[in-house]
């Protein structure tokens, strides 16, 4: 790498004033505190048709170009919406645009985002999904529960969620420069 780490933040809900949307860019000016430059694939704001497996990426809206930013990352977090105990069908939409491709070899946290109790289940199928696609979901994680207690004017008020954003964040950093150390160590240039 020797360049700062890319981090790429997916929001997973549409909604306008989504908390989701707002604790994503909340981990990413976490990320480049801690040095990582940043992208962000809100996907509240993009023309993705519903995954077909006959119809060729090309022919699916912006998927080709949300693929390819999803592909230069070194470190993804991905934020969900509590729908129905799981994640949202807005990322698990993306998500059957994805494999092996956009996140082997890629660090992942996960953020999600409850109006409710639960964050334990969604989190969960998170991490599994996010493995069956071999990323390397890092053990850092937060839910926020009644997330509209602790969202104002845009921002995370709460210094203890705020602070677990950053966490996963910082480590998503740190584990994207660990991979890095270790693929140059195992394959050192012509010039070393
Ligand atoms: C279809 C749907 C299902 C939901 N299911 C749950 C749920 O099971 N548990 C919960 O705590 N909140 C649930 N909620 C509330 C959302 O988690 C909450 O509104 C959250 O803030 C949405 O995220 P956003 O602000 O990023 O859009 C649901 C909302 C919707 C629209």
């Amino acid at each position: 790498m020797g360049s700062p780490p890319l981090v790429v933040g997916v929001t997973g809900s549409r909604r306008d004033g989504s908390y989701t949307r707002q604790a994503i860019e909340h981990a990413l000016a976490a990320a480049e505190r801690a040095g990582a430059d940043t992208d962000h694939v809100d996907l509240g704001s993009v023309d993705l048709p519903l995954y077909h497996p006959d119809r060729d990426d090309a022919d699916s809206g912006d998927a080709e170009e949300l693929l390819a930013r999803v592909r230069a990352a070194d470190g993804v977090v991905v934020g969900s919406p509590n729908y129905h105990s799981t994640f949202s069908s807005t990322l698990h939409n993306f998500h059957d645009y994805c494999g092996y491709d956009e996140y082997e070899d890629t660090v992942v946290g996960l953020v999600v985002v409850a109006g409710g109790g639960t964050i334990g289940s969604p989190l969960d199928h998170l991490r599994i999904t996010m493995r069956g696609v071999h990323a390397e979901v890092v053990p850092e994680q937060v839910g926020i529960r009644n997330a509209s207690r602790y969202f104002e004017d845009g921002a995370l008020t709460d210094r203890s969620l705020a602070e677990r954003v950053n966490g996963v964040a910082e480590a998503v950093v740190e584990a994207a420069r660990r991979r890095d150390l270790a693929d140059e160590a195992a394959s050192p240039s012509a010039d070393d």
